[in-house]
């Protein structure tokens, strides 16, 4: 097989002292989409943050390679330009900046100095992207994600996924919020991604996006690590049975001091 996309081995992030997430493992090859789903405070978003380079994450053990580069030493920017790709589950408002310029200067710094996207390319590009994402035109002069609803927040991050055209993407709960519609832009954006050059790595705590991309592989996130993995037919079955059923079986205890919060 060929060298995978993400490799993860043993890794273990602390927030403030605190460990989260505690040896996980994870290997995603070109062209392939994986699922991690899990129970709310499980560590999904600190493993995705982590992923990024957030400052506030702190990786104690374990190794990450991306494209057999060690991913855990290069900048954050790095890892972007390289064709790292993160949807937060919060996006952020940024203020005076459109959504065209964000576009156009994130490509740039991509392809680098002297190799900038053709004005002309950039533009017939965004439209396309745009009219299969259902977006209205006025989307590319709005202020990035200022007054967007969760909906098109989420719908922009797609956009933006789709211009950059990234190696890997990370979608942390794309799906949390958006109604049945918007549900099915999204997949249709990432479904159209879809390539050898293409990988994904979709963090979800619910099954029904999982409905409209099949991934394959679905990980199972509890407690800081990886307790089961399987295709898609692991999602439906959490779906029936929620997590409570895979707890029983697996021999997880609940964890003391654990608070679930609403996603
Ligand atoms: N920035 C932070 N500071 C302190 N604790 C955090 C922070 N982010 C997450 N946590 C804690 O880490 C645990 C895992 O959170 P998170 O990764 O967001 O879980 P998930 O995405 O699976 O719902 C939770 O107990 C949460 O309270
Ligand atoms: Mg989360």
């Amino acid at each position: 097989m060929s060298q995978p996309v993400l490799k993860i081995e043993n890794l273990h992030v602390a927030i403030e002292g605190k460990e989260i997430v505690k040896g996980f493992d994870l290997e995603i090859h070109g062209g392939e989409i994986h699922a991690i789903m899990g129970p709310n405070g499980t560590g999904k978003s600190t493993l995705a943050s982590a992923l990024m380079g957030h400052p506030k994450y702190e990786i104690t053990e374990g190794k990450v390679t991306f494209l057999g580069q060690d991913l855990l030493e290069m900048e954050v920017d790095e890892r972007a330009r390289a064709g790292m790709f993160l949807a937060m589950q919060y996006p952020s408002e940024i203020a005076g900046v459109t959504n065209s310029d964000f576009l156009r200067t994130a490509i740039n710094a991509r392809r680098g100095e002297g190799n900038e996207i053709p004005l002309m390319k950039f533009i017939k590009k965004l439209d396309e992207k745009m009219a299969l994402l259902d977006m209205g035109e006025e989307f590319a002069t709005r202020y990035l994600n200022e007054g967007f609803s969760g909906g098109e927040k989420k719908r922009n991050e797609i956009l933006q996924l789709m211009m950059l055209e990234p190696k890997l993407a990370i979608l942390d709960e794309i799906d949390s919020g958006l109604d049945i519609d918007a549900l099915k832009v999204v997949a249709k954006g990432v479904n159209a991604m879809r390539s050898p050059e293409f990988s994904c790595l979709i963090i979800t705590h619910y099954q029904r996006l999982l409905n409209y991309i099949t991934p394959d592989k679905v990980h199972v996130m509890m407690q800081g690590r990886i307790v089961k993995s399987g295709g898609p037919e692991l999602a439906e079955r959490l779906e029936a049975e929620g997590y409570d059923g895979l707890k029983k079986e697996l021999g997880i205890e609940e964890e003391e001091g654990t608070v679930e919060q609403e996603a």
